[in-house]
Order: C-alpha cells, then structure tokens, then sequence
C-alpha cells in the first residue's frame, strides 16, 4: 500500500531527538532512530556511547529527559517496563534475570503465569505451562534436554536462549538484546544468532547491541552507530562493510582511500 501511496511505510518505533541526562552527563545527545517491523538493526559504538541507555529508554526502564518516542506512528509514553511491554517491547537482560533454582518452563512464565484467576490469586496450571512451554521453545527451534531441567544446570547459550524464549512468550513486538553473545563460548555465539533470524522469520524485530562485527553481519538488516550520545551513521548493511562500520565506532566517516588500498593489496 505505501508503495501505491509512494509514502514510506510507518517505523514500527521511532525515536525523535532523544536526549537523557544524569546530572551533568549527557548520555543522549538527541538521538533519531527508526526500526521497521521484522527488522533486526544492529547498534554499535564505544563503551559510554549511550547505547544501554537507549535500550532502557526503548524498554521503558529510563525516562527520555527530552525528545519522543513513536510506535507505530503514535507518540508514547512508557512509565515502566510494563508499559512498554504492553506495547509488546521486550528485553532481554545482559545478566539474563532467570531463577537458577527453577524448571526451564517456571522460568518462561514467571511472574505471568497462565492459569485460572480466583480471589485475587492465579491457580497457576502447571500441565497447562508445560505445554506452552513446550510449544512456545518447539517454535523458536529451542531443544532441550527437558524443560524441568533446572536453569542453573544450562550452558550460557542456553540460558540466553531462555530468556529470549521468556522475553517473546507474549507477542512480543520488539525483542531488545544488550550484547546476547559477549559471554558466550563461541561454539554458542551461532545458535543465539540463528534464534534471532528464527525470531524474524516470526516476524519479531529485533534490536541487537553487539561489539561482534561477525554478529552484526550474520543477523542483522541493518546498522546503527552511535558516537558519543549520537546516531552516528546508519546504513543497510549490504550497502557496508566492517572496516566502514568500525570506523563509525570510531567517530570517522569516509575512509574510503584506505578501504580501496585494502582491496587492491
Ligand atoms: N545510571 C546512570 N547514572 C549515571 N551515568 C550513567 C548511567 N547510565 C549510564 N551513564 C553514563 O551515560 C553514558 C552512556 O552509558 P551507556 O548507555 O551505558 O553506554 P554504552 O552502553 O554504549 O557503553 C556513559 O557516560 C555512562 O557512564
Ligand atoms: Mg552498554
């Protein structure tokens, strides 16, 4: 249909000059972003660049001190986590946030249990929970050995997949992930990635922060840099390379003397 219109289909999330603030230090210096539906965007940039920042205001953890956020074309508001996930925007913790002492399956639907209401309180359904569960991680391509297995007993990429199962239990939207593979055994780094083309194919976007320029090439559409509180540079990656991106990193732009010098030797 926009494309009849020859309008621009409308972002799925939209951030308009967001800047935050804590105290003296501007961690957001006005950033402008768009994520479109299905779309895995890749942001990089320097330790301190705002990055987590900017998740957490995506995800409703932090408030913007300035500047809007818009999902599908509407401008809003998120006072909690709850409310941004509401919206059906998810994220998954870098420290992962799973009770180690419980089932796979406890962990999934913690806290928002499926079952009956009575008096105030949830009789939660355990075979119903188990099922979802197990439905839920079949769709994602999730195997384990079993899903009462305690999560403590899981490998890291194991548990990560957990928490990516947890956070896309209830159509999530938007999956967010703070560096999903920094502590990761690299035999593990590909089945993360793999899980978020599946959650693409399920036509969740995702966004990804990662120092791992393999990860951002392998899983992403698309890149964003941020540099000192700034969108830096953005680009589809196919119309980019590494050497590109990590110079955006790096606060640079337009290197391509070098670049062509690397080719020819
Ligand atoms: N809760 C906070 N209180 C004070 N300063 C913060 C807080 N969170 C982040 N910052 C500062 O904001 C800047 C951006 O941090 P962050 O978003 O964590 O960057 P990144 O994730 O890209 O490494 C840094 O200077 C950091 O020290
Ligand atoms: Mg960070």
């Amino acid at each position: 249909m926009s494309e009849v219109s020859g309008k621009p289909p409308v972002p799925l999330l939209e951030a308009r000059n967001v800047k935050k603030y804590f105290g003296a230090i501007t961690a957001l210096d006005g950033v402008s972003f768009h994520l479109n539906a299905g779309e895995a965007l890749g942001v990089v940039g320097d330790n301190g660049a705002g990055k987590s920042t900017l998740m957490k205001i995506l995800s409703g953890l932090y408030k913007p001190s300035e500047g809007q956020l818009l999902f599908e074309g509407k401008p809003v508001k998120f006072d909690s986590p709850r409310d941004a996930r509401s919206a059906g925007i998810e994220m998954v913790y870098q420290d992962f946030a799973l009770a180690g002492n419980m089932p796979i399956y406890e962990n999934i639907y913690l806290g928002r249990e499926p079952g009956r209401k009575f008096a105030g309180f949830t009789l939660i359904d355990r075979d119903l929970s188990r099922q979802m569960a197990t439905d839920h991680l079949d769709k994602l391509k999730i195997h384990v050995k079993s899903i009462d297995q305690l999560v403590e007993n899981l490998s890291g990429g194991q548990r990560q997949a957990v928490a990516i199962a947890r956070a896309t239990a209830f159509d999530a939207r938007v999956v967010i992930m703070d560096e999903p593979t920094a502590a990761l055994a690299i035999k593990e780094v590909g089945k993360v990635l793999d899980l978020i083309r599946t959650l693409k194919e399920h036509g969740v976007a995702v966004i990804i922060i990662s120092h791992r320029m393999d990860d951002i090439f392998y899983a992403c559409d698309r890149v964003m840099a941020l540099y000192q509180g700034t969108n830096f540079a953005e680009s589809q990656l196919g119309d980019t390379n590494r050497n590109e991106v990590i110079g955006w990193i790096m606060g640079t732009k337009g290197h391509t003397d070098t670049l062509a010098h690397d080719k020819v030797h």
